[in-house]
């Protein structure tokens, strides 16, 4: 009998955990509509999940807890409420009344100031922990809308993962994916990173794209594959002007890269380069430029309604 009570001890701990794989994402066109009142700008985006992504693991604290606990593989991560974990788990809490608290471990994979909303991904993870482990007090439209209030490019991770975006971003609508989530991509990163306050305040509103849309998302849709003129981002502007470097990168990608490549494009507000079309690191670059670069495969991924992602070698 002593050994039957400690299993049950082991099953009700295990219930109290959560595992989860922790996204990040591209935009595949990114269009800014207008300056708004608020300081924000209006956008229409194609944002795309991928399953370049991070760990994390959630652990309910028992009754009595009165704060969270954060454990991150990246020691340069404030762990504090300015953390978007943080912020999630008391979003969370103002919103649903439950007054639980967890112990969080991350580990980093996404780089950060890099476009990929790698932060925006944890807190959308974190939200979607929460629910799940407190008996689920909110639906899945509770917690895409709830996202919105911490941040613009988080409600996107509650899509099923290919989504047009509108208003700050926080406006999501659900699209059938644009292309095949077998389609190899290649994000390659310089050292820097960049600030998206920054680079929304260098964009200069006259020197933006004129292309519709939803032009350029019908485009996509039924061509069912990308092509260069498709891949508009208005931020590549403000994000070259301040990082000439990641404009040559481009440039080199398409070049060099020849034929492999689809489409060469910046995601978000940058400094990541997507590569479509192939994921073979480029044999351009040499030893030492590759060890100072970020590159790394993905793929696109889609979730089941109901649960949540997963890296996209298991969800096959
Ligand atoms: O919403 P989020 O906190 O991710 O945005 C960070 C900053 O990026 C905002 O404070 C704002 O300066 C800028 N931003 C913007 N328009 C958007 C999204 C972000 O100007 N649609």
């Amino acid at each position: 009998t002593g050994r039957r009570s400690k299993a049950v001890v082991v099953l009700a701990s295990a219930n109290d955990s959560l595992a989860l794989f922790s996204p990040s994402k591209v935009n595949l066109f990114l269009r800014v509509v207008r300056r708004r009142e608020d300081g924000y700008h209006d956008l229409a985006s194609l944002f795309h999940v991928i399953d370049l992504g991070d760990d994390m693991q959630f652990t309910q604290l028992p009754a009595g807890a009165t704060s969270d606990k954060l454990v991150c593989s990246d020691p340069t991560i404030p762990h504090d409420d300015s953390n978007l974990v943080i912020k999630a788990l008391n979003l969370f809490r103002r919103k649903t009344g439950v007054q639980a608290f967890f112990e969080v471990t991350l580990e980093k994979r996404v780089p950060h100031g890099a476009g990929l909303g790698g932060g925006s991904g944890n807190a959308a993870t974190t939200l979607y922990a929460a629910n799940e482990l407190t008996g689920r007090p909110a639906t899945n439209p509770q917690l895409l809308e709830w996202s919105g209030d911490i941040g613009s490019d988080i409600s996107v991770f509650f899509s099923n993962g290919a989504a047009y975006c509108t208003g700050r971003g926080e406006v999501v609508d659900d699209v059938p994916p644009p292309l095949p989530l077998a389609t190899p991509l290649l994000l390659v990163k310089p050292p820097v990173g960049l600030s998206t306050p920054m680079i929304f305040k260098s964009l200069d509103l006259g020197r933006r794209s004129t292309a519709d849309p939803l032009q350029l998302l019908a485009g996509m849709t039924n061509a069912g594959k990308i092509s260069p003129e498709l891949c508009v981002n208005d931020l590549e502007q403000p994000a070259f002007d301040n990082l000439p470097e990641l404009l040559q990168l481009k440039q080199r990608l398409i070049k060099e890269g020849g034929s492999a490549f689809d489409a060469v494009f910046m995601t978000g507000s940058g400094s990541t380069i997507v590569c479509v079309g192939d994921d073979t690191a480029p044999q351009f670059l040499s030893e030492e430029q590759y060890q100072q670069l970020f590159v790394s495969p993905a793929r696109l991924i889609v979730r089941q309604p109901g649960a949540w992602y997963e890296h996209s070698s298991k969800a096959a």
